[in-house]
């Protein structure tokens, strides 16, 4: 590998095992998000019994011990799911799946659902109307409904209930919405609630606005919603996430900007970063410049070409969810160990540990951090050590 110090050529093959393997069973879905680019692939795909076989297998293999679904299309639109995912729970794997749960499941999907450790619901507001307006056709009251039985499963058969998280996309559209959807949150005993900023796919524009496009008194109760939401949920012992990781310095820029705008010397500092080719399609991301960018002596501290794979419904695996470039694409030649050591990946995890990035998603990822070269190094060796089972 040119250009990279002999100390560092051992850093650039992956965990072993990985800490975590996504894959979908179908990039089909059963509703149409107006923010979500998935009605614009008519191409819909669900992933072939050979394809499941060869990812189960590789997880049994390597030891992983955390699988995620769905971070495309919707798992449960998928015939037969719960027997792959069953066998993944009997191996001793922890499952982790995000759906918008706007199905009628039968008895043996509850008690599989039952067992998962994480589930993801998708939930932006708890009002019907808005629900159905901006996630159609869906019916929140199904989704509330399914949430209900599985916990209650797990109750019945004393085992662990799932750890319940919601993701909200914020949006224009649900801000007012807020304290009753952490209230409500409150009441079904969810653990964390992730607020996803609108990611915009220049495809799928959808008719709603992210906070930061809002002006004036508009953004002011925006925020303060969220605000009181915040306090609801931390005071009940809900954890709040951001999916941006600079989200209190954007609000706090956003709010620096309509100071000056009543004294009218506003100057733009928050920008959208250049469009990023996504897994879904072209997107951008609201960002601060300098966040965005690298400094000399610094690389995105991301370990995820290490760490994790994600892996579509063709078969094409990329690094992270961000970074829409397939690193390969799995066939009956090319299994996954082998597209994990590729060049194409060996590159992306030396231009990390470089800070030599050229790679354009990486430079921009809106998602994590810039930082020092050096303890990135430093925490990609400790990577290595695997934690015993049990
Ligand atoms: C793409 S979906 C796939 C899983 C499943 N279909 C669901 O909706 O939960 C994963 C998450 O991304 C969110 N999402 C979709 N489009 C988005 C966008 N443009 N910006 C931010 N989040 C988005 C969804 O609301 C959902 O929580
Ligand atoms: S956000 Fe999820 S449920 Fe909505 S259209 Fe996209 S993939 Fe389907």
């Amino acid at each position: 590998m040119s250009g990279i110090k002999d100390s560092l050529a051992p850093l650039l093959e992956p965990f072993k095992p990985l800490k975590q393997l996504a894959f979908l069973f179908t990039s089909s879905c059963n509703l149409r998000c107006v923010y979500c680019p998935q009605s614009l692939h008519p191409e819909n795909h669900d992933a072939s019994p050979w394809l499941i076989r060869h990812i189960l297998d590789f997880v049994r293999d390597t030891g992983i011990q955390k699988v995620t679904l769905g971070f495309y299309g919707d798992t449960l639109c998928y015939k037969g799911w719960e027997t792959y995912t069953t066998e993944l729970l009997d191996m001793g794997v922890d499952l982790n799946l995000c759906s918008n749960f706007n199905h009628r499941l039968s008895e043996n999907e509850i008690l599989t659902l039952s067992r998962f450790k994480e589930i993801q619901y998708s939930i932006d507001t708890i009002d019907r109307d808005v629900f159905k307006a901006i996630r159609p056709p869906a019916d929140i009251r199904t989704i509330l409904h399914n949430l209900v039985l599985i916990n209650s499963k797990a109750i019945c058969n004393n085992t662990p209930k799932p750890k319940t998280i919601w993701n909200c996309t914020l949006t224009n559209k649900v801000t007012s919405g807020l304290e009753a959807l952490v209230g409500s949150a409150i009441h079904l005993g969810v653990s964390r609630i992730v607020f996803n900023e609108l990611v915009r796919f220049q495809e799928a524009s959808g008719g709603v606005k992210s906070i930061f496009e809002l002006e004036g008194t508009e953004f002011i109760e925006a925020l303060e919603h969220l605000e009181k939401a915040q306090d609801l949920a931390t005071d009940a012992g809900i954890e709040i996430k951001f999916s941006l990781q600079y989200w209190d310095k954007l609000v706090e820029i956003k709010k620096e900007m309509e100071r000056e705008q009543t004294s009218g010397d506003s100057v733009t500092k928050l920008n959208r970063v250049n469009p990023l080719q996504a897994i879904q399609g072209t997107a951008d991301f609201h960002a601060e410049r300098t966040e965005s960018n690298l400094l000399p002596n610094q690389t995105r501290m991301c370990p995820e070409p290490w760490s994790n794979i994600f892996i579509s419904a063709e078969g094409d695996i990329f690094s992270c969810c961000v970074r829409g470039q397939s690193l390969g694409r799995i066939t009956q030649n090319h299994g996954i160990g082998e597209i994990l050591r590729n060049a194409s990946y060996r590159d992306l995890r030396r231009q990390l540990l470089t800070g030599n990035v050229t790679d354009k998603s990486c430079k921009e990822c809106p998602l994590l951090p810039a930082g020092d070269i050096e303890p990135f190094v430093q925490s990609i060796r400790q990577g290595y050590q695997t934690i015993p089972k049990g």
